[in-house]
Order: structure tokens, then sequence, then C-alpha cells
């Protein structure tokens, strides 16, 4: 009898066990796919975005400031020029320079909840889903915050967030002030590394 319990119980171990592997084995999939990423446990925090956000405002040219997680092999001098079009989408203009060459691509923005303007969805192609681009909180003539978090099976979220301006630099204490935003989010901002936007208007 007692054997019995104990076989049982160590069935059960078992099993959990083998359910661990399989998450860590999907975790670790996960995490090669979306390109080298640090996945943290758990689902998306849930942050709060600019009250009373005015889409017309935020429209223009932003340059990026610094982001989160660190690419160092991407293009520096990136830029997005957010534009509406007639049909009150987002023709949204993402540029960089890589490799001495300037890169452009084109998207479209949305606004997904009119209830929550501050939320926006960005894809950069016809086959993909969009992607969250939320405001976190802007003053519209300076600096937005932007923070981008996926939910994998509630198990895990992939995110990234940019500190973005309307010049190429922003003041220390701005940025400082950025993270310590995405701080009381809950957003971990430990990896966010300043953008190069040096020498930008020279190449081109
Ligand atoms: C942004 O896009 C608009 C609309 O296409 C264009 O008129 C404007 O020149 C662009 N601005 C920059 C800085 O690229």
């Amino acid at each position: 009898m007692k054997l019995n319990l104990c076989l049982r119980r160590l069935c059960r171990a078992e099993s959990i066990r083998n359910m661990e592997f399989l998450h860590v084995v999907v975790f670790v999939l996960l995490s090669a796919l979306v390109g080298a990423q640090v996945p943290h446990w758990g689902p998306c925090p849930e942050p709060e975005v600019q009250q009373a956000f005015s889409l017309k405002q935020f429209m223009g040219r932003w340059f990026e400031i610094a982001k989160l997680p660190a690419q160092f092999e991407k293009g520096r001098c990136i830029e997005t020029n957010f534009t509406l079009r007639t049909d009150s989408s987002i023709r949204v203009v993402s540029s960089e320079i890589l490799k001495g060459e300037l890169k452009k691509i084109e998207g479209t923005g949305i606004i997904e909840d009119p209830k929550n303007p501050a939320k926006l969805g960005i894809t950069y192609s016809y086959v993909l889903p969009y992607s969250p681009y939320w405001i976190l909180s802007t003053d519209y003539v300076n600096q937005a915050l932007v923070y981008s978090c996926t939910d994998v099976l509630r198990l895990f979220h992939v995110d990234f967030a940019w500190v973005l301006g309307r010049t190429r630099s922003l003041p220390e204490a701005t940025i400082d002030k950025a993270r310590e935003v995405f701080a009381h989010n809950n957003i971990d901002v430990t990896r966010m590394i300043p953008s190069r936007q040096l020498g930008c208007d020279k190449t081109l």
C-alpha cells in the first residue's frame, strides 16, 4: 500500500517535470524566433497610457532616442514619420541608415479600440498582424514613451520600448525620467540603450 502511494507520487512528480521541460523548450524556441531577445516570465505588464491622447498632435516626425532591447546590429539615425491617411489609418514611414545606405519601410497604424486611442497597432506587412504600439506618455512637442508587448501563452512576454524625441537628442534628465516611468509601470528597462543619432545629416 505504502509503496503504491509512493509510486503514484513519483509518477506525478515525473509528469510535472515533463511539463516544465516542455515549457522551457517552447520558451527557448520562441526566444530564438523573436531574434535572440530575452523574454520575461509572466504575462505582459499593463501600463497606464497617455490620457486624452490626441492622435493628430502625435503625427509627424519622431526620432528614436533610446530603445529596448539593445540591437547593436541595427542601423542608426532611426526615425519615423506618422501621417494621417484619408481613411483615418496612419501612414508610418520608418527610416534608418544601415551600412551607409538610407533604408525606408512603410507601414500602417490604426487605433485598435476607440475607447483607448493611445493604444495603436502597427504593421509593416499585409501578412503580419498589428503589433501593439502603446503611447504611455507624450507631450507631443518634445518626447514620447512607447511600449509594445506580446504575450506568449501568458507564460512569458516579449517587449520593446522606445523613447522618442522631436529632436535627435533629448536632455539626459528627460531620458532618466522616461526610464522611471517605464520602471514604475513594471517594465524592465535595465537593458535600454541610447540610439545613435550622430552624423545623420552628413551621410545623406
Ligand atoms: C512625412 O510624411 C509627409 C506625408 O507623406 C511628408 O509630406 C513629409 O515631408 C514627411 N516628413 C519627413 C520629415 O519625412
